[in-house]
């Protein structure tokens, strides 16, 4: 079942994810949450470095897998995910850095990598709370379209247009990444419940593709609709089809 939030715009959006975060924290503060990068859970990430910061919530015992790393890019470097994390959440909240995990991009083995990230996520029983963003192609994670869902962790080609998207973050388009390491669908899929958000218009074809299309490999999220327990949080542009196919939503 997917339930959906519309929100006016991207800070309110970043509101409503960060309470939705926050409501599965505070249920269970030894939880293990699944994150996501991207420029999409920013604002959410900022609103719970707050409410840590105020008291209202601890992530003292929380656990973290995030979702992809770029292959090739060490921690340190600024545009690696790790860095990422660190940067937006990690370093402002009372997290433990040691229960924070995140895909090598540096492993020599890169599928013995992906083989030791499945076995850890499973370890870990697989996350409470799945936090996904989504690519403008319909991504999630990197699990990008193609004409099978791959279930395991595993190295992935960046297609040209996710390649494109994220050029905003490096120098140009030549410096990103033409690999990375993802989650598959199969972790994915084995998350309590998933929380995916989007933001803008770019979005939109996207989310209604997930929400209204057909389950398919071409849009990878589609395959949410096959999980029992998915909220939506998406601002007015990025909802605008979805909402104009006549489904409803929770204001
Ligand atoms: C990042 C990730 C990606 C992004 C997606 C949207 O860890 O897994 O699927 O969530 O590319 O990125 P933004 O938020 O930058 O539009």
């Amino acid at each position: 079942m997917i339930r959906i939030y519309q929100e006016a715009d991207y800070a309110a959006m970043s509101r409503r994810a960060a309470a939705v975060i926050a409501a599965e924290v505070i249920r269970n503060p030894a939880c293990v949450l699944g994150l996501a990068t991207g420029s999409t859970p920013i604002g959410a990430y900022e609103q719970l470095a707050a409410w840590n910061r105020e008291g209202l919530l601890s992530f003292k015992e929380v656990r973290s897998v995030n979702l992809d790393e770029y292959k090739g890019l060490p921690g340190t470097h600024d545009q690696s995910y790790r860095y990422f994390m660190n940067t937006h959440l990690f370093d402002h909240v009372d997290i433990d850095p040691a229960n924070t995990h995140v895909p090598d991009g540096l492993a020599a083995d890169p599928a013995a990598e992906c083989a030791r990230y499945d076995d850890l996520v499973a370890s870990m029983g697989y996350a409470d709370l799945q936090l996904l963003g989504l690519g403008n192609n319909g991504h999630i994670g990197f699990n990008e379209p193609c004409d099978c869902f791959v279930r395991e962790t595993h190295v992935v080609d960046l297609t040209q247009s996710t390649i494109d998207a994220n050029a905003r973050f490096f120098a140009s388009a030549g410096d990103v990444p033409r690999q990375a390491l993802t989650m598959g669908i199969g972790c994915i899929m084995a998350a309590r419940w998933v929380l995916l958000i989007a933001s803008g218009e770019a979005k939109a074809e996207a989310l209604y593709r997930m929400i209204c299309g057909p389950i398919t490999p071409a849009c990878p999220a589609s395959i949410l609709q096959l999980h029992g327990d998915v909220v939506v949080v998406g601002d007015r542009a990025a909802l605008e089809k979805v909402v104009a196919a006549g489904v409803s939503v929770c204001e």
